[in-house]
Formats: structure tokens, sequence, C-alpha cells
């Protein structure tokens, strides 16, 4: 189970506050679980986690296989829920830097179409120059501005290099099982498509194909990561303060009910970044509604303490933060000695670098609740496949229970269309015009 610690926020909400929330964090539960809530509609994610492989999934494992044997890169293209989710997943697995070295029978992965920028365009351009690469194109709806744009130059591409059949050989959507743009386009042209299930909505659409697929192209075990994912789901069924989903839903919101309008979630691996992306999305588009929700932000440790350190112990008191730790590796860097010692660090002689982190960890935190910024940890241990897919669950079950006790509907995104729109009429797109 992940440990969720919540004794340094106690200063800024009593144990009687917390367990007065009791019925309402069972009541969430129960809402959640009974699927009697706003947006009960959109609950498929709570029964993804599987033991044994589905034929959707051997056929994944099959894709993955192909494309690792035939191609050197593979661009994933798609935007939020369907982006953030296998990226976050093969960053915090195979760190940051995981496509140096990288080639035919273990591909590099690259993001396309989340964004606009022509100079991410361009490089990405470069990179495929000579490379044989396939495409796997996600979007629920297929017409999604930043990765339909993307797709169209990449099908061209494809179909310049490897003729139609080729191309139509090397393309995989993950898409609606019925209606939208790329079902039509991938029916028409027999590609192989995958299900993102109607009842799971972006955000919560990682152990869906849409990060199952990409995350196997990257060599990850995707069954260890539904069994974890499996686990979870028995493990926080607990209806008591025993379940750390129940101490993380209910402490949050009564932070957040005591002035903490900002949640910093945050970690010491560099790899964590954009799993803090996925995080930030899955709370952030589930409770930022009707003039409510907290604000997800996230920051590196140790790095963000030499720039966002000074603001967090001593700007305004509006914030508490949420620290996701990993059990060390075990492999160890040993901290040498130094003839001259010159940088004064031969008193570190013979310690490892996780000893220096953990101190780190504990001098920070400490500096940071004495400054009256409370900390919840999140104790994941290992960082391995089957923990993530644990942790992807807990965070999802939370989110639900949280945002169920905030009083929104945390399956829909009301907010979401209103930059679309704009943007449509600006670009002169039929049926936007300007009225
Ligand atoms: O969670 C969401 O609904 C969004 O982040 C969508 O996933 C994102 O806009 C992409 O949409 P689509 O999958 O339809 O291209």
């Amino acid at each position: 189970m992940i440990k969720v610690d919540i004794s340094n926020v106690w200063g800024q909400v009593s144990l009687p506050d917390l367990l007065a929330l009791e019925k309402e964090v069972f009541d969430a539960h129960m809402t959640l679980s009974e699927r009697t809530g706003a947006g009960n509609d959109f609950l498929g994610w709570l029964d993804l986690p599987v033991r044994e492989p589905t034929e959707e999934i051997k056929r994944i494992q099959a894709a993955a296989e192909k494309i690792r044997n035939d191609s050197e890169v593979c661009v994933v293209v798609g935007i939020g829920g369907s982006y953030l989710g296998p990226r976050a997943a093969i960053e915090l697995l195979q760190g940051p830097n995981h496509n140096i070295g990288k080639g035919k029978g273990n591909p590099q992965i690259f993001f396309a179409g989340n964004g606009l920028s022509t100079r991410h365009w361009n490089e990405l351009m470069r990179l495929l120059e000579g490379k044989d690469f396939s495409v796997i194109v996600i979007s629920k709806s297929g017409t999604t501005t930043e990765p339909a744009i993307a797709f169209r130059g990449l099908k061209w591409m494809l179909e310049r290099k490897y003729g139609t059949d080729g191309a139509n050989s090397r393309i995989y959507a993950i898409t609606d099982p019925a209606k939208g743009a790329l079902r039509q386009m991938a029916d028409e042209q027999g590609w192989e498509t995958f299900v993102i299930p109607p009842s799971a909505g972006g955000r919560f659409s990682v152990l869906t194909p849409v990060g199952l697929l990409p995350i196997a192209v990257a060599g990850i075990d995707i069954m260890a990561m539904m069994n974890g994912a499996a686990d979870a789901k028995e493990a926080y069924d607990i209806r008591s303060f025993e379940n750390p989903v129940w101490l993380y839903a209910a402490c949050r919101n009564l932070l957040y009910r005591n002035g903490k309008t900002i949640e910093l979630f945050e970690s010491y691996e560099p790899g964590f970044k954009m799993l803090g992306g996925w995080w930030q999305q899955l709370f952030g588009e589930s409770e930022g509604k009707d003039g409510k929700g907290i604000f997800p932000a996230t920051a590196e440790f140790t790095a963000d303490l030499h720039s966002l350190g000074q603001l967090i112990q001593e700007g305004e008191r509006n914030m508490f933060e949420t620290m996701v730790r990993f059990d060390a590796p075990e492999q160890k860097y040993v901290i040498g000695s130094d003839v001259k010692n010159l940088d004064g660090l031969n008193y570190l002689t013979g310690k490892t670098l996780d000893f220096v982190d953990e101190k780190a960890y504990l001098g920070t935190m400490a500096a940071h609740v004495d400054g009256g910024v409370p900390v919840i940890t999140m104790d994941v241990g290992e960082l391995t496949e089957r923990k993530l897919g644990e942790l992807f669950y807990f965070l999802e079950l939370s989110c639900g229970v949280s945002a169920y006790m905030l009083g929104v509907n945390p399956f829909n995104q009301p907010g979401v269309e209103m930059y679309k729109k704009n943007m449509f009429q600006l670009l002169g797109k039929p049926g936007y015009e300007t009225k």
C-alpha cells in the first residue's frame, strides 16, 4: 500500500477536524463506488485493472512488438488526456533522457500534437530524417486541432516514404469505438485501431490503450502495471481512515477549507515532472469548476528549491505540499574523497548520494513545516511498473473522492471548450463565424 503520512499537517488542521470529516469522506467514497453521483456515466476507469491480459491487451502487446521491430522512432500524437499519461509513465520509469541510445528493436519515442509550436515541429522533422518510423495517433474526438494538424503532416510523410499501403501498416489509431473523424479515417484506411472506452474521460485513460500502447512500445511491462492497478482496486476499498485514499482526500479538502488554495505536488526525481503534469490535469480539470478548486502546481526538488524555495518558505501562506517519495535505487553512487578538498565536501566521503538526498528531504520538510506550509507525504515504495500502476489508480480514486467532497462533478470539463470556440472563430472554422 502507498503510505500517506499526515503528521506534518498538524498545526494547520486538527485531528478532531479531520475526524469530523469521516461521514463526508464515507459518503463521497460511496457515491463513487455505488456510481450514484454526478458524472456517473464516466466511471468506466474504475473497472479497467485486470490480472490477466485481455484480447485487447494481447493486441496492444503484439502491435507494440511490431513497432519495436520495424521502427527506429515511434511518434505518439495526442494532447491532454490523450497524451500526458503515457509520457508520465515512460519518463518516470525510464528517465527524462529515455531516448538516448535507442533505435530499432527499442525505438525512440517522441510526442507530437501537444501544442502548436513550429520550432517543436521543425525539431521533430529533423529527428525523423532518414529514420524508419511509425505513428500512434490518439484522439477520442479525432478533431482536436493540435493533434489533427500534427497527424495530417506525419501521415503525409509516411505515405511519401512508404507508399499508401506501407503507411497504413505504420499508423495505429486510438479513438472512440464508433464515432468521430479519426474512427472514420481509420476504418476507411484499414489502420489498426484500439478503443478509448467512452466511459473513461481523457484524464482517467492511462490504463486504456491511450497509455498502454505507447508504454508497451517503450518496453515497459504493461501487465505488471495493470496488476499494480488491480492491487490498488482491492487494497483501497476500505471504508475508514485506514485507507490512504481517505487520508489524502480528506486532508487536502480540510487544508483547502483553511485557506490553502495551492497544492504543490512534488518529488525528488527529475523523471517525475510529467507525472506531475498528468496529476495536474487529473485534479485541476476534475475539481476546478463552480468557482472552486485547489490550484495544482508541481515542483522538482532539489532543483526547484533554488527557484521556488524562497516563495515556499516565506511567501503568502496559501500553499501545502504533497511530497511523493520512492525507495532509493539499489545501485548507489558513493561520494569520493579529494586530497585538496577545496569544495569542502570531504565530510561526505564514503556517503551515498541517496543519503544526502534523504537529509535534504528531511531538512526541507522541517523548514517548510516551520514556515507554515503543511506537508502530506506519499510513500510509494519501489519505483517499479507494478507500483506505478498502483499509484495511477490510487490517485484517480483519491481524485474522485476528493472532488465529490468538494461538491463538484469530477468527470466533466465544460470550461475547456471556451478557448477552442474563440480560436475557431479567429481561424475562420466553418460553423464558428462571429455572430
Ligand atoms: O481530458 C480531456 O478531455 C482532454 O484533455 C482531452 O483528452 C484532450 O482535449 C484531447 O481530446 P481528444 O482525445 O478528443 O483529442
